[in-house]
């Protein structure tokens, strides 16, 4: 795993607690690492069987097993936070996304910076304009997910549609295709899908994770869904005046 550190006493995070709500899958880890790399406490909320894919940060981490859905493991991890990272997955059919935002949303304390990962297809506004090929993909795949009672993508919109309804510090990076390699360093974004940066739709997951992670330092995503896209992709190179 690439390490981002910012290096020195002066880390952003340093003196701040995390919450990491689903630390042990491909992004999760990515999100622990980079809250280590900027000196922030990490508390890392996974199910029981997955524990040991966190090993490699065994001593430097708290870990809470559990559904990230149990209000009461939510309660839990996020007591004391100062930013709770939600991994925004619709897995099976009773509900676990929407679960898993609302106990994040009611258990966190006021004020708290609540960053939460889903793709472009959720839209905030409805002013994101999707690729015919994009929305044919979605609605395949979301139905025959939904049929094998595998994946619910109405219920990850259902909890986006509870977040934007909520009156807290979060905000909502909805990523593009995702891909592993070497970081390109910070992601562009945009508002909506569909503007010329973004046409390229990929984004390293290790980018993605780190884009997460600064958002909690970042005050203008504050109640925003920015959609990512690689920093240097040919659309972000070609519009966003490539790497800074
Ligand atoms: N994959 C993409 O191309 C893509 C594109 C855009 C946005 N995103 C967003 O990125 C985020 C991470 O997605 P990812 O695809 O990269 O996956 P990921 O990081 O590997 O995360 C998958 C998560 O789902 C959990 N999980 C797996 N099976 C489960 C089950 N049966 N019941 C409950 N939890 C289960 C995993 O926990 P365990 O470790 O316990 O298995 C892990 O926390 C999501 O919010 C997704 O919407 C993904």
């Amino acid at each position: 795993m690439e390490s981002t550190d910012v290096g020195g006493a002066d880390k952003p995070g340093t003196g701040k607690r995390v919450c990491v709500v689903g630390a042990s899958g491909k992004l999760g880890r990515y999100l622990v690492q980079h809250a280590l790399d900027r000196g922030y406490e990490v508390v890392g909320v996974c199910r029981e069987q997955s524990v040991t894919k966190l090993a490699e940060f065994e001593g430097r981490i708290t870990v809470i097993p559990g559904a990230t859905d149990d209000r009461t493991v939510i309660a839990r991890a996020v007591n004391g936070c100062d930013a709770v990272l939600t991994v925004l997955v619709p897995w099976g059919m009773n509900h676990y996304a929407s679960g898993t935002a609302q106990a994040v949303l009611d258990h966190a304390r006021p004020g708290t910076r609540l960053v939460f990962s889903c793709g472009w297809h959720i839209t905030r506004d409805g002013k994101d304009v999707y690729t015919r090929k994009f929305r044919l993909y979605a609605a395949v795949f979301g139905r025959l997910a939904k049929l094998a009672r595998v994946v619910d993508v109405d219920d990850q919109v259902e909890a986006c549609r509870r977040i934007f309804a909520s009156d807290t510090s979060w905000t909502v990076v909805r990523g593009s295709d995702l891909t592993e390699g070497a970081s390109q360093g910070l992601p562009v974004w945009s508002l909506h899908v569909g503007d010329p940066v973004l046409a390229s739709n990929l984004t390293c997951r290790v980018d993605y994770a780190r884009f997460i992670v600064e958002a909690v330092e970042n005050d203008a995503l504050v109640q925003e869904a920015p959609a990512i896209v690689g920093r240097l992709t040919p659309s972000a190179l070609a519009h966003a005046g490539g790497p800074a």
